[in-house]
């Protein structure tokens, strides 16, 4: 670098830097102090000595959360063309065209990006109001939960140690708001109506945002999200919801997070096993059992048998529960029994013929590379 040295002051020079230090000292011994009273303290988890957040680098974290993510970062404007949005950079815009322009006419037929009007046309071409309304009501409850998914990450960043799993969330938060808009938009073509949330979808999700510390992974991560994941993997078939491959794939990545985290920073004993946190979590889960009860219509419109969809559901929460050490395996098994036997109750007393079955072992994910992904996550 060439460059001319200035003139400066050496006595103001070392003045400040004296002054500095002594600030420096002063600031950081009070926050100690104050932190060691439980008076409040630092408010960033931040080791700055070793240009990290409290709890290290993490490094597998980030590799498998943060790195992965932006590898597989989706936009709006690619997956729904149709779509108000335009996030797609200039590159991205020439290799599409660059790719169009070497398709046959009939694969540039195929690929053509459809209007707002044509997607619309599409879909009253492909779905009675009945089924749209079906589809809406079941994709209305996770369309909230992303509003809850985008919060719940955004407040688990601060209750997280290390720069990997930082990064991480940050990932999931820049996600959670990308599913929340984009799937706004489509439930919004569907020109049916989006309904509230039902009093269940509102306990559940309550009690997710409300979860105290780490409670929040299994809440969000583990429970919503691992209901996220089944009900894309069971829509993402159907004409005009080809987006919820990439829904699906997100959320895989998202339920995976509270166990590479626990590898990293263990629960307590009493974390794991403490009777009130158990609870704690059953509590939790309850408002699930009258969702599916509440959806069993809908679900039915499509074909699909809300209980085969909840068997499904409950037995991928219960493993990834497991796996994260929020349930131990006799508590797993009793769980599971619990549930069947509780769908199967409801099933024989609102049912005209009704034979006793084993709900957890249902499979409603469908398509090809959701089931991949899910025998991954869930191998
Ligand atoms: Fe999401
Ligand atoms: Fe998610």
């Amino acid at each position: 670098m060439q460059a001319t040295k200035l003139l400066v002051n050496e006595r103001a020079a070392r003045l400040n830097l004296g002054v500095e230090r002594l600030v420096n000292r002063l600031v950081r011994t009070s926050d100690a102090v104050a932190e060691r009273l439980h008076l409040g303290g630092r408010a960033a988890k931040y080791d700055d000595v070793h240009y990290e957040f409290e709890g290290g680098a993490a490094d597998s974290l980030r590799k498998k959360h943060y790195d992965k993510s932006l590898r597989l970062l989706w936009k709006g404007e690619a997956a729904m063309p149709w779509s108000t949005f335009r996030d797609m950079s200039e590159h991205e815009r020439e290799l599409v065209d660059l790719a169009e322009r070497n398709m046959s006419d009939d694969e540039r037929a195929i690929r053509k990006r459809i209007t707002s009007d044509e997607f619309k046309a599409l879909l009253d071409r492909e779905y009675t109001v009945e089924q749209k309304r079906a589809i809406v009501a079941i994709l209305s409850a996770i369309g909230h939960g992303e509003a809850y998914a985008w919060l719940v990450s955004a407040s688990l960043l601060h209750e997280v140690k290390s720069t990997g799993a930082k990064a991480a969330l940050t990932m999931q938060v820049l996600e959670e708001a990308k599913h929340f808009v984009v799937m706004r938009e489509l439930m919004q073509a569907f020109g049916v109506g989006v309904p509230r949330q039902s009093a269940w979808e509102y306990l559940l999700l309550e009690g997710a945002l409300k979860a105290k510390g780490l409670d929040k992974f299994f809440a969000m991560n583990v429970l919503v999200e691992g209901i996220a994941l089944s009900i894309f993997g069971v829509l993402s078939t159907l004409p005009g919801l080809e987006v919820l491959r990439l829904f699906h794939l997100d959320e895989s990545r998202h339920t995976a997070l509270p166990l590479n985290y626990f590898r990293e920073f263990p629960m307590s004993r009493w974390e794991k096993r403490s009777p009130i946190g158990r609870i704690r979590r059953i509590s939790m889960t309850l408002p699930t059992l009258p969702l599916v009860m509440l959806l069993e219509p809908h679900f039915a419109v499509l074909g699909i048998d809300a209980f085969d969809f909840a068997g499904s559901v409950m037995r991928k929460v219960t493993l990834l529960s497991e796996r994260a050490g929020f349930l131990q395996g006799e508590e797993a098994e009793a769980q599971t029994k619990f549930f069947n036997d509780v769908f199967n109750a409801y099933c024989r007393a609102t049912r005209e013929r009704h034979t006793d079955k084993d709900f957890m072992s249902a499979e409603t994910t469908t398509g090809k590379a959701e089931l991949a992904v899910e025998r991954e996550a869930f191998a």
